[in-house]
Protein backbone atom coordinates (compact mmCIF):
# COMPACT_ATOMS: atom_id res chain seq x y z
CA UNK A 1 0.00 0.00 0.00
CA UNK A 2 2.80 2.17 0.61
CA UNK A 3 4.18 1.61 -2.68
CA UNK A 4 0.81 2.46 -4.25
CA UNK A 5 0.75 5.73 -2.15
CA UNK A 6 4.23 6.92 -3.30
CA UNK A 7 3.84 6.08 -6.73
CA UNK A 8 0.71 8.04 -6.58
CA UNK A 9 2.04 10.73 -5.66
CA UNK A 10 5.14 10.61 -7.28
CA UNK A 11 4.62 9.32 -10.55
CA UNK A 12 2.55 11.48 -13.32
CA UNK A 13 2.97 8.36 -15.39
CA UNK A 14 0.74 6.35 -12.72
CA UNK A 15 -1.12 9.13 -11.88
CA UNK A 16 -2.53 9.75 -15.63
CA UNK A 17 -2.94 6.22 -16.58
CA UNK A 18 -4.72 5.59 -13.29
CA UNK A 19 -7.47 8.88 -13.50
CA UNK A 20 -8.09 8.11 -17.26
CA UNK A 21 -8.64 4.58 -16.52
CA UNK A 22 -10.82 5.06 -13.58
CA UNK A 23 -12.94 7.75 -15.30
CA UNK A 24 -13.33 5.14 -18.36
CA UNK A 25 -14.41 3.05 -15.77
CA UNK A 26 -17.21 5.21 -14.43
CA UNK A 27 -18.45 6.08 -17.76
CA UNK A 28 -18.56 2.64 -19.11
CA UNK A 29 -20.40 1.49 -15.75
CA UNK A 30 -22.83 4.12 -16.19
CA UNK A 31 -23.00 3.40 -19.45
CA UNK A 32 -23.31 -0.40 -19.34
CA UNK A 33 -26.22 -0.04 -16.95
CA UNK A 34 -27.85 2.07 -18.73
CA UNK A 35 -28.08 0.33 -22.06
CA UNK A 36 -28.86 -3.15 -19.90
CA UNK A 37 -32.44 -1.84 -18.02
CA UNK A 38 -33.06 0.04 -21.37
CA UNK A 39 -32.72 -2.82 -23.26
CA UNK A 40 -34.36 -5.28 -20.60
CA UNK A 41 -37.39 -2.71 -20.39
CA UNK A 42 -37.17 -2.73 -24.29
CA UNK A 43 -37.45 -6.60 -24.55
CA UNK A 44 -40.52 -6.66 -22.21
CA UNK A 45 -41.93 -4.47 -24.40
CA UNK A 46 -41.54 -6.74 -27.08
CA UNK A 47 -42.63 -9.76 -25.58
CA UNK A 48 -46.05 -8.32 -24.69
CA UNK A 49 -46.52 -7.18 -28.24
CA UNK A 50 -45.99 -11.03 -29.07
CA UNK A 51 -48.62 -11.90 -26.45
CA UNK A 52 -50.84 -9.59 -28.57
CA UNK A 53 -49.80 -10.80 -31.97
CA UNK A 54 -50.59 -14.04 -31.40
CA UNK A 55 -53.58 -13.65 -30.28
CA UNK A 56 -54.59 -11.45 -33.43
CA UNK A 57 -53.72 -14.05 -35.41
CA UNK A 58 -55.65 -16.36 -33.86
CA UNK A 59 -58.88 -13.81 -34.07
CA UNK A 60 -58.44 -12.85 -37.35
CA UNK A 61 -57.34 -15.91 -39.07
CA UNK A 62 -59.26 -18.05 -37.76
CA UNK A 63 -56.60 -20.26 -36.43
CA UNK A 64 -57.37 -23.43 -34.51
CA UNK A 65 -56.79 -22.41 -30.42
CA UNK A 66 -54.82 -26.02 -29.97
CA UNK A 67 -51.53 -25.79 -31.76
CA UNK A 68 -49.71 -28.53 -33.46
CA UNK A 69 -47.06 -30.73 -30.45
CA UNK A 70 -43.74 -29.94 -30.92
CA UNK A 71 -40.99 -32.34 -30.76
CA UNK A 72 -39.21 -32.30 -27.27
CA UNK A 73 -35.73 -31.12 -29.23
CA UNK A 74 -37.43 -28.01 -30.05
CA UNK A 75 -39.04 -26.97 -27.01
CA UNK A 76 -35.70 -27.22 -25.45
CA UNK A 77 -34.23 -25.56 -28.03
CA UNK A 78 -36.29 -22.35 -28.00
CA UNK A 79 -37.76 -21.52 -25.06
CA UNK A 80 -39.79 -18.32 -26.89
CA UNK A 81 -42.14 -21.31 -27.90
CA UNK A 82 -43.40 -22.13 -24.46
CA UNK A 83 -46.39 -20.00 -25.27
CA UNK A 84 -50.17 -21.33 -23.84
CA UNK A 85 -52.78 -20.14 -25.93
CA UNK A 86 -56.50 -21.46 -24.86
CA UNK A 87 -59.88 -20.07 -24.51
CA UNK A 88 -60.74 -19.21 -20.91
CA UNK A 89 -63.18 -21.63 -19.21
CA UNK A 90 -61.61 -24.74 -21.17
CA UNK A 91 -58.27 -26.20 -19.71
CA UNK A 92 -55.89 -24.87 -22.54
CA UNK A 93 -53.20 -26.31 -24.11
CA UNK A 94 -49.64 -25.21 -24.36
CA UNK A 95 -46.63 -25.07 -27.68
CA UNK A 96 -45.44 -27.87 -25.82
CA UNK A 97 -48.97 -29.12 -25.07
CA UNK A 98 -49.32 -28.07 -21.19
CA UNK A 99 -52.43 -26.95 -20.04
CA UNK A 100 -52.60 -24.53 -17.21
CA UNK A 101 -56.16 -23.86 -14.86
CA UNK A 102 -56.76 -19.97 -15.28
CA UNK A 103 -59.28 -18.18 -13.57
CA UNK A 104 -61.66 -16.85 -16.27
CA UNK A 105 -63.82 -14.50 -13.91
CA UNK A 106 -60.06 -12.78 -12.64
CA UNK A 107 -59.16 -11.79 -16.02
CA UNK A 108 -59.94 -8.94 -18.07
CA UNK A 109 -59.34 -7.98 -21.53
CA UNK A 110 -55.73 -6.53 -22.04
CA UNK A 111 -51.93 -7.41 -20.63
CA UNK A 112 -52.02 -8.40 -16.90
CA UNK A 113 -49.55 -10.98 -14.49
CA UNK A 114 -51.14 -13.08 -12.69
CA UNK A 115 -49.73 -15.73 -9.81
CA UNK A 116 -51.13 -19.74 -10.40
CA UNK A 117 -49.51 -22.59 -7.90
CA UNK A 118 -46.79 -20.51 -6.88
CA UNK A 119 -45.52 -19.23 -10.65
CA UNK A 120 -46.21 -15.68 -12.30
CA UNK A 121 -47.56 -15.90 -15.52
CA UNK A 122 -48.20 -13.11 -18.10
CA UNK A 123 -51.48 -13.37 -19.69
CA UNK A 124 -53.24 -11.02 -22.54
CA UNK A 125 -56.58 -11.83 -22.98
CA UNK A 126 -58.55 -10.82 -26.07
CA UNK A 127 -62.81 -11.25 -26.59
CA UNK A 128 -62.55 -12.74 -30.02
CA UNK A 129 -65.32 -11.78 -32.66
CA UNK A 130 -67.04 -15.43 -31.93
CA UNK A 131 -67.60 -14.17 -28.69
CA UNK A 132 -65.10 -16.72 -26.84
CA UNK A 133 -62.30 -15.14 -24.78
CA UNK A 134 -58.62 -16.06 -25.75
CA UNK A 135 -55.63 -15.93 -23.40
CA UNK A 136 -52.13 -16.27 -24.63
CA UNK A 137 -50.36 -16.38 -21.68
CA UNK A 138 -46.28 -17.21 -21.24
CA UNK A 139 -44.54 -17.88 -17.96
CA UNK A 140 -42.66 -14.94 -16.54
CA UNK A 141 -38.98 -16.51 -15.50
CA UNK A 142 -38.75 -17.68 -18.68
CA UNK A 143 -39.44 -14.00 -20.22
CA UNK A 144 -37.47 -12.82 -17.45
CA UNK A 145 -34.56 -14.98 -18.69
CA UNK A 146 -34.83 -14.45 -22.26
CA UNK A 147 -34.85 -10.12 -21.40
CA UNK A 148 -31.96 -10.63 -19.07
CA UNK A 149 -30.02 -12.54 -22.04
CA UNK A 150 -30.61 -10.11 -24.29
CA UNK A 151 -29.53 -6.50 -22.06
CA UNK A 152 -26.02 -8.42 -21.01
CA UNK A 153 -25.65 -9.09 -25.30
CA UNK A 154 -25.79 -5.22 -24.96
CA UNK A 155 -23.47 -4.75 -22.61
CA UNK A 156 -20.48 -7.26 -23.70
CA UNK A 157 -18.76 -5.03 -26.16
CA UNK A 158 -18.27 -2.90 -23.46
CA UNK A 159 -16.63 -5.06 -21.21
CA UNK A 160 -14.36 -6.03 -23.98
CA UNK A 161 -13.53 -2.67 -24.45
CA UNK A 162 -12.76 -1.38 -20.86
CA UNK A 163 -9.60 -4.03 -20.42
CA UNK A 164 -8.10 -2.80 -23.69
CA UNK A 165 -9.10 1.28 -24.01
CA UNK A 166 -7.35 0.92 -19.78
CA UNK A 167 -4.09 -0.39 -22.04
CA UNK A 168 -4.02 1.36 -24.62
CA UNK A 169 -4.33 4.67 -22.35
CA UNK A 170 -1.24 3.42 -20.40
CA UNK A 171 0.50 2.89 -23.45
CA UNK A 172 -0.09 5.92 -24.82
CA UNK A 173 0.60 8.29 -21.46
CA UNK A 174 3.90 6.31 -21.85
CA UNK A 175 4.48 7.58 -24.79
CA UNK A 176 3.56 11.12 -24.13
CA UNK A 177 6.14 11.40 -21.47
CA UNK A 178 9.15 9.55 -22.96
CA UNK A 179 10.36 13.03 -23.92
CA UNK A 180 10.87 13.62 -20.01
CA UNK A 181 11.96 9.97 -19.21
CA UNK A 182 14.56 10.31 -21.87
CA UNK A 183 15.70 13.97 -20.77
CA UNK A 184 15.82 12.67 -17.41
CA UNK A 185 18.10 9.51 -18.58
CA UNK A 186 20.26 12.43 -20.37
CA UNK A 187 20.94 14.16 -17.43
CA UNK A 188 21.91 11.61 -15.12
CA UNK A 189 24.13 10.14 -17.65
CA UNK A 190 25.71 13.64 -17.52
CA UNK A 191 29.60 14.17 -16.32
CA UNK A 192 29.36 16.45 -12.81
CA UNK A 193 31.04 19.31 -14.88
CA UNK A 194 29.08 18.88 -18.04
CA UNK A 195 26.44 21.86 -17.79
CA UNK A 196 25.39 22.49 -21.44
CA UNK A 197 21.91 23.58 -21.42
CA UNK A 198 18.95 20.64 -21.75
CA UNK A 199 18.14 20.21 -25.75
CA UNK A 200 14.61 21.36 -26.02
CA UNK A 201 13.53 19.74 -29.01
CA UNK A 202 10.69 16.85 -28.91
CA UNK A 203 9.88 18.18 -25.73
CA UNK A 204 6.10 19.14 -25.00
CA UNK A 205 5.11 22.64 -25.30
CA UNK A 206 4.11 22.10 -21.40
CA UNK A 207 7.40 21.05 -20.26
CA UNK A 208 9.04 23.51 -22.00
CA UNK A 209 9.19 26.61 -19.66
CA UNK A 210 10.57 23.70 -16.72
CA UNK A 211 13.29 23.14 -19.21
CA UNK A 212 13.87 26.52 -19.91
CA UNK A 213 14.40 27.80 -16.15
CA UNK A 214 16.75 24.60 -15.83
CA UNK A 215 18.69 25.68 -18.35
CA UNK A 216 19.16 28.76 -16.67
CA UNK A 217 19.82 27.70 -13.50
CA UNK A 218 22.69 25.25 -15.24
CA UNK A 219 23.98 28.75 -16.52
CA UNK A 220 24.24 30.53 -13.36
CA UNK A 221 25.42 27.67 -11.76
CA UNK A 222 28.33 26.98 -14.44
CA UNK A 223 29.11 30.97 -13.70
CA UNK A 224 29.19 30.24 -10.02
CA UNK A 225 31.80 27.64 -10.70
CA UNK A 226 33.90 29.31 -13.05
CA UNK A 227 34.16 32.20 -10.92
CA UNK A 228 35.02 29.99 -8.06
CA UNK A 229 37.68 27.78 -10.73
CA UNK A 230 39.12 31.42 -11.28
CA UNK A 231 39.05 32.40 -7.73
CA UNK A 232 40.94 29.03 -6.56
CA UNK A 233 43.16 29.78 -9.54
CA UNK A 234 44.14 33.45 -9.08
CA UNK A 235 44.35 32.73 -5.54
CA UNK A 236 47.40 29.90 -6.22
CA UNK A 237 49.01 31.81 -9.19
CA UNK A 238 49.56 34.87 -6.88
CA UNK A 239 50.52 32.68 -3.98
CA UNK A 240 53.77 31.30 -6.02
CA UNK A 241 55.99 33.92 -6.20
CA UNK A 242 55.95 34.95 -2.64
CA UNK A 243 56.57 31.52 -1.87
CA UNK A 244 59.17 30.93 -4.44
CA UNK A 245 61.11 33.80 -2.97
CA UNK A 246 60.11 32.66 0.47
CA UNK A 247 61.72 29.08 -0.72
CA UNK A 248 64.69 30.78 -2.63
CA UNK A 249 65.39 32.87 1.13
CA UNK A 250 65.21 29.61 3.04
CA UNK A 251 67.94 27.92 0.61
CA UNK A 252 69.79 31.10 0.21
CA UNK A 253 70.04 30.57 4.80
CA UNK A 254 70.96 27.01 4.50
CA UNK A 255 73.94 27.72 2.41
CA UNK A 256 75.53 30.11 4.78
CA UNK A 257 77.45 29.09 8.19
CA UNK A 258 74.74 28.06 10.45
CA UNK A 259 75.17 26.44 13.80
CA UNK A 260 74.07 22.47 13.85
CA UNK A 261 70.71 23.87 16.07
CA UNK A 262 69.86 26.23 13.68
CA UNK A 263 70.41 24.34 10.64
CA UNK A 264 68.14 21.46 12.25
CA UNK A 265 65.30 24.28 12.77
CA UNK A 266 65.68 25.51 9.42
CA UNK A 267 64.64 21.81 8.03
CA UNK A 268 61.21 21.53 8.89
CA UNK A 269 60.51 25.22 7.53
CA UNK A 270 62.19 24.09 4.05
CA UNK A 271 59.58 21.22 4.50
CA UNK A 272 57.03 23.26 5.31
CA UNK A 273 57.51 25.71 2.42
CA UNK A 274 57.73 22.52 -0.20
CA UNK A 275 54.38 21.08 1.38
CA UNK A 276 52.56 24.14 0.47
CA UNK A 277 54.26 24.68 -3.18
CA UNK A 278 52.99 21.47 -3.80
CA UNK A 279 49.53 22.06 -2.49
CA UNK A 280 49.80 25.36 -4.86
CA UNK A 281 50.64 23.49 -7.83
CA UNK A 282 48.06 20.64 -7.12
CA UNK A 283 45.32 23.97 -6.67
CA UNK A 284 46.25 24.97 -10.09
CA UNK A 285 46.35 21.61 -11.38
CA UNK A 286 42.46 21.47 -10.29
CA UNK A 287 41.40 24.52 -11.00
CA UNK A 288 42.72 23.54 -14.56
CA UNK A 289 40.83 20.22 -14.56
CA UNK A 290 37.54 21.78 -13.28
CA UNK A 291 37.74 24.54 -16.63
CA UNK A 292 34.15 24.46 -18.23
CA UNK A 293 35.34 25.10 -21.73
CA UNK A 294 37.01 21.84 -23.71
CA UNK A 295 39.50 23.89 -26.36
CA UNK A 296 40.77 22.24 -29.69
CA UNK A 297 42.88 19.22 -29.01
CA UNK A 298 45.42 17.24 -30.90
CA UNK A 299 46.20 13.31 -30.65
CA UNK A 300 49.16 13.05 -28.86
CA UNK A 301 51.52 10.47 -28.52
CA UNK A 302 51.59 8.51 -25.16
CA UNK A 303 55.32 6.64 -24.92
CA UNK A 304 56.93 10.03 -24.66
CA UNK A 305 54.79 11.46 -22.11
CA UNK A 306 55.06 7.68 -20.08
CA UNK A 307 59.01 8.04 -20.70
CA UNK A 308 59.37 11.67 -18.97
CA UNK A 309 57.30 10.77 -16.11
CA UNK A 310 58.92 7.80 -14.90
CA UNK A 311 62.10 9.75 -15.25
CA UNK A 312 60.80 12.53 -12.77
CA UNK A 313 59.54 9.92 -10.75
CA UNK A 314 62.72 7.82 -10.60
CA UNK A 315 64.40 9.23 -7.74
CA UNK A 316 61.16 9.29 -5.42
CA UNK A 317 60.85 5.50 -6.47
CA UNK A 318 64.68 4.73 -5.70
CA UNK A 319 64.38 6.30 -2.81
CA UNK A 320 62.59 3.35 -1.44
CA UNK A 321 63.93 0.80 -3.47
CA UNK A 322 60.25 0.59 -5.59
CA UNK A 323 60.78 -1.14 -8.66
CA UNK A 324 59.11 0.77 -11.24
CA UNK A 325 58.42 -0.37 -15.11
CA UNK A 326 56.22 0.43 -17.75
CA UNK A 327 54.96 -1.48 -20.79
CA UNK A 328 53.50 0.76 -23.02
CA UNK A 329 52.31 -0.80 -26.69
CA UNK A 330 54.29 1.68 -29.62
CA UNK A 331 52.14 4.18 -31.96
CA UNK A 332 49.37 4.33 -28.93
CA UNK A 333 48.10 8.24 -29.04
CA UNK A 334 45.48 10.02 -26.96
CA UNK A 335 43.42 12.93 -28.00
CA UNK A 336 44.06 15.42 -24.98
CA UNK A 337 46.30 18.42 -24.09
CA UNK A 338 49.62 17.26 -23.14
CA UNK A 339 49.44 18.82 -19.25
CA UNK A 340 46.66 17.33 -19.22
CA UNK A 341 47.35 13.54 -19.58
CA UNK A 342 50.74 14.31 -18.10
CA UNK A 343 48.88 15.56 -14.61
CA UNK A 344 46.33 12.83 -14.75
CA UNK A 345 49.40 10.41 -14.96
CA UNK A 346 51.85 11.84 -12.39
CA UNK A 347 49.20 12.33 -9.88
CA UNK A 348 48.33 8.09 -10.22
CA UNK A 349 52.10 7.35 -10.58
CA UNK A 350 52.77 9.15 -7.62
CA UNK A 351 50.04 7.97 -5.26
CA UNK A 352 51.38 4.28 -6.21
CA UNK A 353 54.91 5.46 -5.64
CA UNK A 354 54.18 7.21 -2.65
CA UNK A 355 51.90 4.72 -1.04
CA UNK A 356 54.06 1.88 -1.69
CA UNK A 357 56.15 0.90 1.01
CA UNK A 358 59.87 0.09 1.06
CA UNK A 359 61.02 -2.78 -1.45
CA UNK A 360 57.68 -2.87 -3.52
CA UNK A 361 56.46 -2.84 -6.98
CA UNK A 362 54.50 -0.31 -9.66
CA UNK A 363 54.02 -1.16 -13.27
CA UNK A 364 52.12 0.69 -15.40
CA UNK A 365 50.95 -0.76 -18.80
CA UNK A 366 49.14 0.40 -21.44
CA UNK A 367 47.44 -1.17 -24.69
CA UNK A 368 44.59 -0.59 -27.13
CA UNK A 369 41.33 -2.61 -25.83
CA UNK A 370 38.18 -2.47 -28.07
CA UNK A 371 38.57 1.02 -29.57
CA UNK A 372 39.63 2.55 -26.19
CA UNK A 373 43.01 3.50 -24.47
CA UNK A 374 43.57 1.47 -21.47
CA UNK A 375 45.81 1.91 -18.78
CA UNK A 376 46.54 0.36 -15.94
CA UNK A 377 48.81 0.89 -13.04
CA UNK A 378 49.41 -1.66 -10.68
CA UNK A 379 51.31 -1.08 -6.96
CA UNK A 380 51.88 -3.40 -4.50
CA UNK A 381 50.99 -1.36 -1.35
CA UNK A 382 47.92 -1.19 1.11
CA UNK A 383 45.77 -0.84 -1.32
CA UNK A 384 41.78 1.24 -0.57
CA UNK A 385 39.30 -0.71 0.95
CA UNK A 386 35.84 -1.06 -0.74
CA UNK A 387 34.00 1.68 1.38
CA UNK A 388 36.90 4.44 0.32
CA UNK A 389 37.02 4.10 -3.18
CA UNK A 390 34.50 6.72 -3.96
CA UNK A 391 35.30 9.19 -0.97
CA UNK A 392 38.96 9.20 -2.24
CA UNK A 393 37.67 10.95 -5.59
CA UNK A 394 36.48 13.70 -3.04
CA UNK A 395 38.73 17.14 -3.30
CA UNK A 396 41.13 17.02 0.07
CA UNK A 397 39.87 13.63 1.29
CA UNK A 398 42.62 11.40 2.55
CA UNK A 399 42.24 8.24 4.30
CA UNK A 400 42.61 8.37 7.85
CA UNK A 401 46.11 7.20 9.63
CA UNK A 402 48.51 7.62 6.20
CA UNK A 403 51.93 8.51 7.36
CA UNK A 404 52.65 9.78 4.11
CA UNK A 405 51.59 13.94 3.21
CA UNK A 406 49.72 14.66 0.71
CA UNK A 407 46.87 17.76 -0.09
CA UNK A 408 44.13 15.26 -0.98
CA UNK A 409 43.94 16.49 -4.63
CA UNK A 410 45.03 14.35 -6.94
CA UNK A 411 42.37 11.48 -7.40
CA UNK A 412 39.69 14.67 -7.65
CA UNK A 413 42.25 16.03 -10.44
CA UNK A 414 42.66 12.26 -11.95
CA UNK A 415 38.77 12.33 -11.86
CA UNK A 416 37.82 15.33 -13.29
CA UNK A 417 40.17 15.26 -15.82
CA UNK A 418 38.84 11.86 -16.97
CA UNK A 419 35.89 13.48 -17.51
CA UNK A 420 36.84 16.05 -19.35
CA UNK A 421 38.28 13.54 -21.48
CA UNK A 422 35.03 11.24 -21.28
CA UNK A 423 36.95 8.20 -20.04
CA UNK A 424 36.06 6.34 -17.05
CA UNK A 425 38.29 5.37 -14.07
CA UNK A 426 37.96 1.81 -11.84
CA UNK A 427 39.81 1.40 -8.38
CA UNK A 428 40.77 -2.46 -7.95
CA UNK A 429 42.26 -5.30 -5.48
CA UNK A 430 45.33 -6.30 -7.11
CA UNK A 431 44.39 -10.04 -7.66
CA UNK A 432 47.43 -11.20 -6.11
CA UNK A 433 48.38 -10.31 -2.62
CA UNK A 434 47.92 -6.43 -0.91
CA UNK A 435 48.30 -3.44 -3.53
CA UNK A 436 45.90 -1.32 -5.79
CA UNK A 437 44.88 -1.45 -9.55
CA UNK A 438 44.01 1.92 -11.39
CA UNK A 439 42.54 1.22 -14.22
CA UNK A 440 42.10 4.09 -16.65
CA UNK A 441 39.76 3.89 -19.86
CA UNK A 442 39.99 6.64 -22.32
CA UNK A 443 38.72 7.32 -25.80
CA UNK A 444 41.16 6.13 -28.76
CA UNK A 445 42.15 8.42 -31.46
N1 LIG B 1 47.93 3.76 -4.79
C1 LIG B 1 47.36 3.98 -3.62
N2 LIG B 1 47.46 3.09 -2.62
C2 LIG B 1 46.88 3.30 -1.43
N3 LIG B 1 46.16 4.40 -1.12
C3 LIG B 1 46.01 5.34 -2.08
C4 LIG B 1 46.59 5.19 -3.37
N4 LIG B 1 46.27 6.28 -4.11
C5 LIG B 1 45.55 7.06 -3.31
N5 LIG B 1 45.37 6.53 -2.10
C6 LIG B 1 44.63 7.10 -0.98
O1 LIG B 1 43.69 8.02 -1.48
C7 LIG B 1 43.86 9.30 -0.87
C8 LIG B 1 43.59 10.39 -1.87
O2 LIG B 1 44.59 10.42 -2.87
P1 LIG B 1 44.90 11.75 -3.63
O3 LIG B 1 45.90 11.47 -4.65
O4 LIG B 1 43.63 12.34 -4.02
O5 LIG B 1 45.49 12.69 -2.51
P2 LIG B 1 46.92 12.66 -1.84
O6 LIG B 1 47.79 11.68 -2.51
O7 LIG B 1 46.70 12.49 -0.38
O8 LIG B 1 47.42 14.13 -2.09
P3 LIG B 1 47.97 14.79 -3.45
O9 LIG B 1 47.03 15.88 -3.76
O10 LIG B 1 49.31 15.28 -3.10
O11 LIG B 1 47.97 13.72 -4.47
C9 LIG B 1 45.27 9.30 -0.36
O12 LIG B 1 45.39 10.13 0.75
C10 LIG B 1 45.51 7.85 -0.01
O13 LIG B 1 45.06 7.61 1.29
MG1 LIG C 1 48.00 11.81 -4.63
Amino acid sequence: MDGFQSKLTSSLRFRLSLWLSLAIILVAVAAGSLSFFTAFKEAKVLQDDQLRQVAALVDEHGLPVEPPDLSREDKEADPDLKLIIQTLGDSGAGTGGEKIALPAKLLHDGIQTIVLNGERWRVFVRTLRSGERLAVAQQSEIRDQIATDSSYRTVLPLVVLIPILTALISIMVGGMLKPITRLSHEVDSRAEQDLRPLAAHQIPDEIRPFVASINRLLERVAQAMDLQRRFVADAAHELRSPLTALSLQAQNVMATELSSETQARLIPLQQGIDRAKNLLEQLLAFARSQALVKSAVTPILLLPIVRDLLEDIAVQAQAKNIDLGATVEEGLSVLAHDLEIRTLLRNLLDNAVRYTPQGGVVDLCANAVAGSLCIEITDSGPGIVDAEKTHVFEPFHRILGQEAEGSGLGLAIVKNTIARLQGDIELLDAIHGTGLVVKVRLPRV
